[in-house]
């Protein structure tokens, strides 16, 4: 169907006194004596185009007035009020009528109940803005990566070994519900299954993408990334997107200095690139959200040891839900401190003692930390995890034994040490997290099109 995108109409004054093809949604429509106005969007800009009808004109309209009405809209381009332009209408064509129960009749809806039809709510102005600037933040991520001689990697989605070590993946099986006594016991179960071994979907692409980057140098995942945690949290999906660089021939500075790059120059874009989508956003999302993202690229993120940040927190006179001890993880609420109330900007704490962190984090001389990173940011909270992989063939294994681990599965991981193992290290960002931060909107759930979280599947 040939037709104008309506951003092109806005964009490009040399439409004006054109005549074009404009497709849509109405998304608002009103009456007066003599005329009648629509604003109708397709989609690919924020603002609504405004259709002007002339009643004398003798077009059929009535037709085209209910929200939620797909036309199609001959017409010419005039300047409209304050500058902008709209279309003074010479045919209207009904697409697709839209009955009363169309469930988006008013402005405004909570953003529980855009929840419950996630088929539906990419057509009100805040779904329509975060999709948008999803797609920018995905394309800039690439970009940055591309220019700088990254290479783009693809790991398996299905996975016999559990990154992270923590037990939180999904079960891949071809085989449901068995009665009681059909396997001996689970080994045999598993056995009988598709793969011929228990397999469960990634939670991580990383140890694939180490063995990327001891080939290739510079390497970088962008796919989905699976957690079976039963967090029923604003900031927890069971399925997110996941960016991991992975860098040979680096260390902990190096990573963080990668992650603080990336995540300026991905933000720089949005800014430039989605003015409208931000200015909304700061309108009626978060006040002064323009101004912090401006913030947060002008400064230099802060960085604070693990220890360190325990000690501010223990002498903070705050009180914690989860009480904090040298040894804790740190929760939400520390980490909010940390970055909003401490350094009041994003704050990478590094060096966390070694029993909370994942066996493959290089171990600190201290013999009690390891060199790993988070980074962490006000409103949200942890946004990037990383490390500098322990490269030490003696001390990875050593690292998995005593973590009970049982190495044969590793074989081709443990290789990388034993051939040629060079220094090497890389962070994982949530890219929902990312968008969360980005648009100031608060719930994970709405910057995914379809939010997976325990005990909801749309
Ligand atoms: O800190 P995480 O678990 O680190 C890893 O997965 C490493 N393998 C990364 C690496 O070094 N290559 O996860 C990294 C990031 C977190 O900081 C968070 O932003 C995001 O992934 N994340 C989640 N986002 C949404 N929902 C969840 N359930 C998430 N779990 C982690």
């Amino acid at each position: 169907m040939k037709h104008t995108d309506i951003k092109e109409i806005f964009r490009d004054h040399a439409f004006l006194g054109q005549q074009v093809t404009v497709c849509g949604w109405v998304r608002t429509s009103r009456n007066s004596k003599t005329m009648a106005f629509i604003a109708l969007n397709d989609g690919t800009s924020l603002p609504h185009l405004q259709i002007v009808i002339d009643k004398a004109s003798g077009i059929a309209y009535e037709d085209a007035m209910p929200l939620g009405t797909s036309l199609k809209v001959v017409g010419t381009v005039v300047e409209g009020q304050n500058g902008g332009v709209e279309i003074n209408a010479e045919e209207i064509t009904v697409l697709g009528a839209c009955p009363p129960e169309y469930p988006l009749q008013k402005k405004r809806h909570t953003l529980e109940f855009l929840r419950t039809m996630p088929h539906l709510r990419g057509r009100t102005n805040l779904f329509n803005a975060v999709q948008r600037v999803r797609s920018i933040l995905a394309q800039a991520i690439h970009e940055y990566f591309r220019e700088r001689n990254f290479v783009y990697v693809n790991t398996p989605l299905i996975t016999g070994s559990d990154c992270e070590g923590a037990g939180e993946m999904f079960q891949v099986t071809t085989i449901g519900y068995a009665p009681d006594g059909t396997y001996p016991d689970a080994e045999a179960y598993y056995a009988a299954d598709f793969f011929g071994k228990r397999a469960g979907l990634s939670v991580s692409g990383q140890l694939e993408g180490e063995v990327a980057a001891m080939s290739m140098g510079k390497i970088y995942t962008f796919g989905p990334s699976f957690r079976a945690e039963n967090s029923n949290t604003p900031k927890h999906l069971a399925e997110f997107w996941h960016i991991e660089p992975e860098v040979a021939f680096a260390e902990l500075p190096d990573v963080m200095e990668l992650a603080e790059d990336m995540v300026k120059h991905v933000i720089r874009v949005v800014l430039d690139t989605c003015p409208d989508e931000m200015a909304f956003f700061d309108q009626y999302v978060e006040k002064g959200l323009i101004a912090r993202l401006e913030d947060l690229i002008s400064h230099d993120f802060a960085v604070c040891d693990y220890t360190e940040a325990i000690r501010l927190l223990k002498e903070s006179g705050e009180t914690f839900q989860y009480p904090v001890e040298w040894g804790c993880d740190l929760q939400t609420e520390h980490e909010r401190y940390i970055s909003e109330k401490v350094f009041r900007r994003a704050t990478f704490v590094t060096n966390y003692p070694k029993e909370i962190k994942s066996f493959y984090m290089k171990l600190n001389p201290d013999g009690k930390t390891v060199a790993a990173v988070d980074l962490l940011v006000p409103g949200v909270g942890e946004i990037v995890g990383g490390s500098e992989r322990e490269a030490d063939y003696d001390k990875l294994v050593a690292a998995m034994e005593e973590r009970g681990m049982n190495l044969a599965p590793y074989s081709d991981y443990l290789d990388l040490r034993r051939y040629g193992s060079v220094p090497h290290g890389g962070f994982g960002l949530g890219f929902e997290r990312l968008i969360m931060y980005v648009t100031g909107v608060a719930n994970i759930r709405d910057v995914i099109q379809y939010p997976r979280t325990a005990g909801a599947i749309h």
